[in-house]
């Protein structure tokens, strides 16, 4: 695997939107697996310029989104279809009917973690899969465990996870405590892995990347996947 390291959170962002730009430009039909969360927010609003540029076109892409809150709608302001919906989405020409998130609305969550997963695979996979970190070494909502998950599966936060996304909802309390997320196996087959981690996450960089592969650190199965790429921001 390949780690970049950028000087800045400025430079992280654009560098991110050259390598899924590039994709775009490669494959205009093709499969964007996208993450939420802080780190991907630059990236996006570089994206929404180079289409506002005419740089690019998103009418032919499909995405997949990693996750989704457990009991939010869609329309609710906090949930990450929301999230994808006012940062990316509504400010580009894909088509949002090939945009896809779990729903973490649904009333049996068994059934939707199937329709995901096979949803997924029905598209062939992310061509890209972009990634965040959390800082206990979370990728989508795949929390440090005993074992790996490989399909798209409910998960109940970590407490650092809660603690952490906290920052993002009124009251405490209001912090969903289970989410849907897709599986190591949907981004271990994603064709290329582009992680984007910001200075604040440098110490579970290391940890991911030059410590031993376990799922207590989720983000380390990376080191395996054939072509993934990490991009650290310094400061
Ligand atoms: C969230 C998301 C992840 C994200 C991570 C880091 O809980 N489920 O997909 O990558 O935590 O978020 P941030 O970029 O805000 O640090």
């Amino acid at each position: 695997m390949r780690i970049i390291q950028v000087e800045s959170y400025e430079k992280l962002s654009a560098l991110a939107a050259d390598i899924i730009g590039g994709q775009v430009l490669l494959n205009p039909h093709c499969v964007l697996g996208l993450a939420t969360g802080s780190s991907p927010l630059g990236t996006y609003a570089d994206l929404v310029k180079r289409y506002e540029q005419g740089l690019l076109d998103f009418s032919g892409v499909r995405t997949v989104n990693l996750d989704e809150y457990c009991g939010l709608t869609g329309d609710d302001p906090q949930s990450y279809r929301y999230f994808m919906d006012h940062n990316l989405f509504d400010k580009v020409n894909v088509d949002k009917n090939n945009t896809h998130l779990p729903d973490g609305s649904a009333p049996d969550m068994q059934a939707e973690c199937a329709r995901y997963e096979a949803l997924v695979e029905s598209l062939g996979w992310p061509d890209l899969q972009l990634l965040g970190i959390g800082h206990n070494g979370h990728i989508g909502f795949n929390e440090p465990e005993d074992v790996f998950h490989a399909a798209v599966h409910t998960v109940k936060l970590a407490e650092s996870t809660i603690k952490a996304n906290s920052r993002l909802f009124e009251r405490p309390e209001d912090v969903p405590t289970s989410a849907v997320t897709m599986g190591v196996g949907a981004i271990m087959k994603a064709k290329r892995v582009l992680l984007i981690a910001g200075a604040d996450k440098a110490g579970i960089v290391e940890r991911a990347f030059h410590g031993p592969v376990t799922p207590q650190v989720p983000a380390s199965i990376l080191q395996l996947h054939r072509d993934a790429t990490v991009i650290l921001s310094m400061a």
